[in-house]
């Protein structure tokens, strides 16, 4: 099934290393201009028209901005970290190559989900080089970003490509990102350096998710917005919903046949965290432990990391972020 993985490689035509050369001139001009921070473990953050962009992102975006061409049939993942990301993944590209191979063969258990949509500002453009043979790639190209939605790649927001945003309850997202970094450095330790952490990088947070949410009612055949709470209450639900957003249906027939459930125990957090392409490893660039993406995968578990004083904090924060936006979190049910 190697011809269904997204994969491709660097430039090396001397016209393309000229283009590069040139946006990466550009990128160097541009990012001696911006207000810069640092992550906490020495990383830089460059704010970049209201984003907080890592510095091993922001090369690859501007690049992307400049190069990238989607096609009507592209199929982009986004979100922030800590969303849900590997597990929609996994969930996008079993449904949208569902008939071109059995699901007890299927990729997703043998490549990690990263490398089956690959991040376009850190993997495809990683350090502003521009990678030469995206147009032979499989369709529907499969790609992610964790970029706000006003940072996309001028042919992602105009062309006719559709793009699914998976976002997760604020609290779980800022635990699961200290439980992330805490191994990767010692700086991290401290949960309010975390707190700082998590509101810079592709953030702040509310700004990624008001975006995209925004994005989706302007244009909902465009933008698909999924909380990770609900895929954890009714996944077939959601399944049906979202492949049905993705021009890939399921079937009355396959209805029947429980593909459906199939699909979602394929792809299930106790699946995908015991294969072992996803237990041993690191990820090229960030370094990442493979088996750091799947922790517990619960929804609520911030009860149990964080002071009530923060919890409320937080809360109220949220509150007054998305109010008048029409998104709601209720932390008195599960989603
Ligand atoms: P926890 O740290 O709360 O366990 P991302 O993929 O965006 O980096 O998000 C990682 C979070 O999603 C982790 O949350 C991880 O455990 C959870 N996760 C990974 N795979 C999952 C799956 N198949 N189902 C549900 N949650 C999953």
């Amino acid at each position: 099934m190697e011809e269904i993985k997204s994969s491709c490689s660097s430039s090396s035509s001397s016209v393309v290393k000229d283009e590069e050369e040139e946006m990466k001139k550009g990128s160097e001009e541009l990012i001696a201009t911006l207000p810069v921070e640092n992550r906490g473990d020495g990383l830089p953050l460059y704010l970049f028209k209201g984003c907080w962009c890592p510095s091993f992102a922001f090369r690859g975006l501007i690049a992307a901005d400049l190069h990238f061409q989607a096609q009507d049939s592209d199929i982009i993942l986004a979100s922030l970290t800590k969303s849900g990301t590997t597990w929609l993944k996994a969930l996008i590209f079993s449904i949208v190559n569902r008939k071109k191979c059995a699901l007890k063969d299927s990729p997703v258990l043998t490549t990690q989900p990263h490398d089956l949509m690959p991040f376009i500002e850190f993997d495809l453009y990683r350090h502003g080089n521009l990678p030469e043979n995206l147009h032979q790639l499989p369709q529907p190209r499969l790609f992610s970003t964790h970029s706000h939605y006003s940072l996309l790649a001028h042919s992602i927001r105009h062309s006719c490509c559709r793009i699914v945003y998976v976002c997760r309850k604020p609290l779980d997202n800022l635990v699961s990102t200290w439980h992330f970094l805490k191994p990767l450095d010692e700086n991290h330790q401290d949960m309010d350096v975390i707190v700082a952490y998590w509101k810079t990088d592709f953030g702040p947070f509310w700004d990624n998710v008001l975006g995209y949410w925004n994005a989706s009612l302007e244009n909902p055949d465009k933008v698909l917005f999924m909380k990770y709470e609900d895929l954890k209450v009714d996944i077939v639900f959601e399944l049906k919903r979202l492949a049905k957003f993705l021009g890939f249906p399921f079937s009355v027939e396959e209805e029947k046949e429980g593909l459906m459930e199939e699909v979602s125990k394929l792809c299930s957090f106790e699946k995908l965290k015991n294969v072992e392409v996803n237990q041993i490893g690191k990820r090229v660039g960030t370094g990442a432990p493979v088996n750091a993406f799947f922790r517990n995968g619960k929804v609520g578990d911030y009860v149990n990391h964080i002071t009530p004083a923060m919890v409320e904090n937080l809360k109220k924060l949220t509150e007054e972020k998305f109010a008048g936006s029409g998104l709601v979190y209720n932390y008195s049910s599960s989603n």
